[in-house]
């Protein structure tokens, strides 16, 4: 499957600036949004952790580029003129190291998009639409049910269960382990991680300031995506492409706990989709909506099909280990986007995960999964 495989439905033609527009989703959003005939602008710092050596590999040359942060005001300026759709996915992207570099997790991904919005405030005469990559760890953990309580929200996990390797969370009634259920957009939410924490603020800020100003705006709180373009060389970057990267170096895919956490994997270019409905569904104005498959697959279970899918014989290596901030289970209430969207995910995942498997073998990645991993241990953060 090519690059190019994600293309959207034709609307009227736009104006559209997406930040981020060189990164993972960012860049086949671009790509989706250029092959329906809109005018893209993209707006990218082109991090070095995301971007080896900083360049735009994934840079779509039908789209101008503004190179610039968030946080300076005249870049922002710069990419927002004459734009009446924004697509917001600039970010940096990485709970573990969050826990450690605090200030530039908040100052990029909350600060950020303040300075964004306040700019497109200022031209929200022209400004019709913001569409913004929220996330599902602005839930912190996901929903639960206890057996015999029902409907529950459990205490973060205690740190005596996570020394005895028990992982599931505890019912705050009966102290019983729960099991987890889909996670709709009502759950309180409650971030564990300065990342989460920077999320929750981008998020709020863009719901906010649109509700105040009359703006329409919509926050996408994404499950965690897959796909051709993950930044494999980021040691932050999400599971997927961290276990494809150890296994392509011939290295068993570290598990933390004992690999049973459930994920929701939702492929890229269901969410390059959801962004496309999202820029004209009539009755998405204000809402956060979660862009998920709301199926599961444990993260043990990842790691054994990529190696399958590469053709490797490496076992995961279960390592009964933590990482901070972390939480056990979360999977997507759908419903909601096939309200107000009309969206649903379609991608195959046996396919995709065999195509990112096959993307990840033509690419050479720098692992660097194992310093990153032995740094977070060095303070504490893996334990
Ligand atoms: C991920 C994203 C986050 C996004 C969220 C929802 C990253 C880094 N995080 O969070 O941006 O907002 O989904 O879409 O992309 N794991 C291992 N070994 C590893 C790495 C991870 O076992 O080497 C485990 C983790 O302990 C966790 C699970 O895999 O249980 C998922 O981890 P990760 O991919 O980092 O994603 P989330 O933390 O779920």
């Amino acid at each position: 499957m090519s690059d190019a495989h994600v293309t959207g439905a034709p609307t009227t033609p736009r104006s559209a600036l997406v930040t981020g527009g060189c990164g993972f989703v960012g860049s086949h959003l671009v790509d989706a949004l250029v092959a329906a005939g809109h005018r893209v602008r993209v707006l990218d710092s082109l991090d070095p952790q995301a971007h080896e050596g900083g360049v735009a590999r994934f840079r779509n040359d039908r789209a101008d580029l503004v190179q610039g942060d968030l946080r300076d005001r005249d870049a922002v300026r710069r990419a927002l003129d004459g734009v009446d759709v924004v697509f917001h996915q600039g970010a940096m992207v990485g709970n573990g190291q969050s826990m450690y570099e605090i200030e530039r997790y908040i100052d990029v991904n909350a600060v950020g998009t303040a300075v964004l919005m306040e700019e497109v405030v200022a031209r929200r005469d022209r400004v019709q639409r913001v569409v913004a990559a929220s996330s599902m760890v602005v839930y912190g953990d996901g929903a639960y049910s206890c057996a015999q309580h029902g409907p529950v929200r459990p205490a973060p996990r205690d740190e005596r269960d996570l020394a005895a390797h028990l992982w599931e969370p505890r019912c705050p009634r009966c102290a019983a382990f729960v099991s987890p259920v889909p996670t709709d957009e009502d759950k309180p939410l409650g971030a564990t991680s300065p990342y989460a924490i920077g999320k929750l603020a981008s998020e709020t800020i863009v719901l906010v300031t649109g509700s105040s100003f009359g703006i329409e705006t919509v926050a996408l709180r994404y499950l965690n995506i897959y796909g051709r373009r993950q930044a494999l060389s980021n040691p932050y970057t999400g599971v997927a492409a961290i276990f494809a990267t150890q296994l392509r170096s011939g290295r068993r895919p570290t598990v933390f706990e004992d690999g049973g956490q459930q994920r929701d994997l939702v492929h890229v270019s269901d969410v390059v989709r959801a962004n496309l409905l999202a820029m004209d569904a009539p009755d998405a104005a204000g809402a956060a909506i979660n862009i998920g498959t709301g199926e599961t697959l444990t993260i043990a279970g990842l790691a054994r099909t990529l190696a399958d899918e590469l053709g490797v014989d490496l076992e995961p290596d279960i390592t009964q280990r933590y990482r901070a901030g972390d939480v056990r289970h979360c999977f997507a209430s759908t419903e909601r986007a096939g309200r107000l969207l009309g969206f649903r995910a379609e991608a195959n995942r046996a396919a995709e995960l065999r195509d990112l498997a096959m993307w990840v073998a033509d690419e050479q990645p720098v692992d660097r999964t194992e310093a990153a991993n032995a740094e977070l241990t060095a303070l504490g953060l893996i334990r």
